[in-house]
């Protein structure tokens, strides 16, 4: 048996979880939502296993993607940014996120983080000028071979993420990353967990095998950026300004203040697919380059689509996650999008499959069982915690499927598979409306009054292991099953689960209300 109170024996370990920081050029949708949510859901599960948790998440501000929106829209780019960096940071509310710390490129903090990486690399050689002369896709923030673009309408060069490209011609500052191919694959093969999943590991071991370019990471054709220090007609490449927002919010440049000593390197950054190269090829390498101490894990998950087609400002179809969570509710639209999708691969999102899954999963196999189950107790055991008599090998085989299930759902969530995570903990709702069904206690009431407390108790025993383990995904519906069984904030972390934290006999509940409503379609108008 592992002790459960490790973390009051020494001091608690630490555990930073980072999503990127978004564009503002555009409002926030389900697929921002998505990644940030996947760190919600860890960072919640971390804390109440007893670690000490940073969680960040925040805007990236700058570039010319930003200044082009903010000219389109006639204001200033600060304006603009300031504007939209809004509503990011209010899907905190909407989504019920708990960051605890919202980084936008624009702070001073960030600047001077930037210069100092910046000065450091410089220092130790690995940057110089020269000119750049070559593609650039603004959508995409990023630079491309000319031998990876296609031909697009109007003669226009495509990139291979459909990206359209515009030629490039300026004095540059360029990152000796051609350097670094040798010990970025040194690097991968010494730490094989570092990209997730495994295909991804696969994908950037490939590209760096095929050798890579120096990068540039200056520009002088626009300002709306952080300056090259010592050379003000420069401002940084925004993805070497955005990367480095994972060491400001830790208090970069200061290395040896708390934050910094305490979180440093990053547990886990969560990504989109999309941006794997900048996090497993350029980060790492910037970071090796200042000398300074590299993540432990980048995972990129997969893409959502909507009923099947690619979201798109054209489509006029990407889904506000103020419009999710207003029609499904919030633990629903958490549960469903964790649920629906092993994280990692590509899903659909679609009205049919959240209903189904929300209906099915929540509201019949979890809501009827808490339900039931405290009403019964509600109307024949007077409203307390009944009290057990002996356990029958049935009883026990619950209990023991309940206390087993923080090892099974850690050891999922570790890897970020959540769909598994929550799989395991539907088993044991499965496990548990069939125990009711077979102890059958409506019976019991009449012919053993004994055996049904017995019987009740041990499922009210089962929907506090449930109500505790799904707080990180459904914040709102766990509050809700675990006020009905009477449990005080101490009795919510994961050191209370398992036969040291069971319920006390006789403990005074209040009335059963309902946990999930149905999701039931509009009526059609007439
Ligand atoms: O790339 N499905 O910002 P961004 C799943 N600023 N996830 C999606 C998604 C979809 N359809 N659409 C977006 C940037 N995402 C940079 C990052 S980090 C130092 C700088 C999510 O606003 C996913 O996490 O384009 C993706 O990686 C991210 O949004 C891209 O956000
Ligand atoms: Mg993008």
């Amino acid at each position: 048996m592992k002790c459960r109170f490790e973390s009051t024996m020494s001091a608690p370990k630490a555990f930073y979880i980072t999503t990127p920081i978004y564009y503002v050029n555009d409002v926030p949708h389900i697929g921002h939502a998505y990644t940030t949510l996947a760190c919600d859901v860890l960072a919640r599960f971390k804390r109440l296993d007893g670690f000490d948790v940073k969680f960040l998440t925040g805007t990236d501000e700058h570039g010319q993607k930003v200044e082009k929106a903010a000219a389109l829209a006639g204001v200033t780019p600060q304006q603009f940014t300031d504007r939209v960096s809004k509503n990011f940071f209010d899907l905190r509310e909407t989504m019920n996120f708990s960051t605890d710390d919202f980084i936008r490129t624009t702070e001073p903090r960030h600047a001077a983080a930037c210069q100092a990486l910046w000065k450091r690399m410089e220092e130790k050689g690995h940057i110089y000028l020269g000119s750049y002369a070559g593609w650039y896709a603004v959508r995409d923030e990023a630079f491309y071979d000319e031998d990876e673009l296609t031909a697009g309408p109007n003669g226009k060069k495509i990139a291979p993420t459909g990206a359209e490209c515009e030629w490039v011609e300026e004095p540059s500052y360029f990152f000796r990353l051609s350097a670094w191919a040798e010990p970025l694959l040194e690097f991968y093969a010494a730490h094989p967990d570092f990209i997730a999943p495994a295909s991804r590991r696969n994908e950037v071991v490939s590209f760096v095998k095929g050798g890579l370019r120096d990068l540039s990471i200056s520009r002088t054709t626009f300002d709306w950026g952080v300056p090259v220090p010592g050379d003000e007609d420069h401002i940084m490449y925004v993805w070497l300004d955005a990367l480095t927002n994972y060491i400001t919010a830790v208090g970069y440049p200061d290395t040896e203040n708390e934050q910094y000593k305490r979180y440093w390197p990053a547990d886990l950054h969560v990504i989109g697919k999309d941006i794997l190269r900048f996090h497993t090829v350029y980060w790492p390498a910037f970071l090796l380059a200042a000398g300074l101490p590299t993540p432990k894990r980048v995972f990129a998950h997969g893409w959502w689509t909507i009923e099947g087609q690619k979201m798109s400002k054209s489509l006029g179809n990407a889904v506000a996650p103020d419009h999710l969570v207003t029609t499904y509710g919030l633990d629903a639209s958490r549960y469903f999008l964790l649920r629906e999708v092993p994280f990692g691969n590509d899903g659909d999102f679609s009205h049919a499959s959240i209903v189904h899954r929300t209906n099915g999963d929540l509201a019949n196999d979890l809501g009827n069982l808490v339900q039931r189950v405290l009403s019964m107790i509600a109307k024949n055991c007077g409203g307390v915690v009944p009290t057990p008599g002996a356990f029958s090998d049935a009883d026990k085989a619950l209990l023991a499927t309940a206390h087993g299930m923080l090892d099974r759902v850690r050891a999922e969530f570790d890897v970020l598979a959540f769909h598994k995570g929550l799989e395991a903990i539907w088993g044991l709702c499965g496990d548990a409306n069939r125990y009711v069904d077979e102890q059958a206690p409506w019976t019991l009431r009449k012919t053993d009054p004994a055996r049904m407390a017995t019987v009740l108790y041990v499922l009210a025993e089962a929907i506090r292991h449930i109500g505790i383990l799904v707080q990180p995904v459904m914040p709102e519906a766990s509050i809700k099953i675990l006020d009905q069984l009477a449990l005080g904030p101490e009795a919510r972390g994961f050191g209370a689960l398992g036969p040291e934290g069971a319920l006390a006999a006789g403990t005074a509940l209040p009335a059963p209300s309902g946990v999930f409503p149905r999701y039931v379609e509009p009526e059609a108008a007439s």
